[in-house]
């Protein structure tokens, strides 16, 4: 099968167009034909190996997985053994190994059904962003109707799946994006639009009960100046920080110095859950829940994909359509 490998780490420059073995399915797996995948910082940090304690997971010296790609969408053409909750011909999504290529092996327990009126293209950009983006806002967040909730990156990928399930749960929702990403994130339902590069959100009159952040620009202090006396502050993390922790320097630091304040400011690391998943597919299946393909690209074009995602400002998901993406 025709896949995108990596032998090492480093920039998109690393990546090819192979052929490989298909693999089968393991015990608890699924083989899933891919028809679309998303494409975030998650590729990012696995391609490049950075921040380095990513290697601690993905292999010290080299990739321990040759085959890039987190997110899938597409349908189950083979099942291992002891799996019962999907059958061949599934339309599926959720997260797998090594996704950018036409097979890749899925865990059952990272998996849904895909909602018929979602297409895959659609459906391949939810999972990692998706997740993060509930994970966030209700776990570590608890936002409930009425709270008035920032979104920090509010047009990026996780941001514009924050922006819409804030809003799905009631909370007064201001998004904070560029220039360009204004219309956008008014078109998702945000109450309020901050256009950073010309105002600064913290200077609001109305401190928020939570703010999520996904940019990772602006210093704790200053967030926590924007908060609510007794407000939650969710690092969900920044292409910042120094080459061995990266953006978790900032949430652990800040996690550490939350006792020490009278504001919540939980660590924070997303999850892959079925029932995650099948939360997003029903948001998604009832038209609530629309997530923003900014850019998409074919099989072989993932390494300028992954380049022009790395210039920044990403606007939505950015979608590597395999099949049709339908
Ligand atoms: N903790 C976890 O478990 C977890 C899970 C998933 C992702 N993450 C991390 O979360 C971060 C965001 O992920 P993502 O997929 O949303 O990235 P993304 O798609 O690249 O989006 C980032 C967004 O931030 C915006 N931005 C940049 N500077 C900004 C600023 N100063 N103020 C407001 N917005 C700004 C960018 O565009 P504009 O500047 O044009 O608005 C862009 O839209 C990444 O660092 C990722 O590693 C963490």
């Amino acid at each position: 099968m025709k896949a995108i490998v990596q032998d090492i780490y480093g920039p998109p420059e690393v990546l090819r167009t192979d052929e490989v073995d298909r693999p089968a399915a393991r015990s608890g797996e699924v083989l899933v034909q891919v028809e679309a995948a998303g494409l975030g910082p998650e590729v990012w940090h696995l391609v490049a190996g950075m921040p380095r304690v990513v290697r601690l997971g993905t292999g010290l010296g080299r990739p321990r997985h040759p085959v890039a790609g987190r997110d899938l969408a597409g349908r189950v053409v083979e099942v291992g053994e002891g799996v019962t909750e999907f059958g061949v011909g599934d339309a599926v999504f959720g997260t797998g190994w090594g996704t950018f290529a036409e097979y890749a092996r899925a865990p059952v327990s990272r998996l849904a059904r895909k909602p018929d009126r979602v297409g895959f293209a659609a459906a391949g950009a939810a999972p990692v962003s998706g997740l993060t983006a509930l994970q966030a806002l209700r776990d570590k967040a608890r936002i409930g109707p009425g709270d008035r909730v920032a979104v920090i990156g509010a047009g990026g990928g996780v941001g514009t799946f924050a922006v819409q399930i804030a809003k799905i749960m009631g909370a007064e929702v201001t998004g904070v994006c560029g220039t360009d990403k204004t219309d956008l994130v008014r078109s998702l339902g945000a109450d309020h639009v901050v256009d950073y590069p010309r105002e600064d959100f913290t200077a609001t009159p109305d401190p928020y009960d939570a703010i999520v952040d996904t940019a990772g620009h602006r210093s704790v202090r200053a967030l926590r100046r924007a908060l609510a006396p007794r407000g939650t502050l969710v690092i969900v993390g920044s292409e910042t920080g120094g080459q061995w922790l990266g953006g978790l320097q900032r949430s652990m630091g800040s996690a550490l110095l939350a006792p020490l304040t009278g504001h919540r400011m939980p660590l924070f690391l997303s999850t892959e859950e079925r029932a995650d998943l099948e939360a997003l597919a029903e948001y998604m299946a009832d038209g609530r829940l629309s997530p923003v393909i900014g850019r998409s690209y074919p099989l072989e074009e993932v390494p300028e994909a992954l380049r022009r995602w790395a210039e920044g400002h990403a606007r939505g998901k950015t979608v590597i359509t395999i099949g049709t993406g339908e």
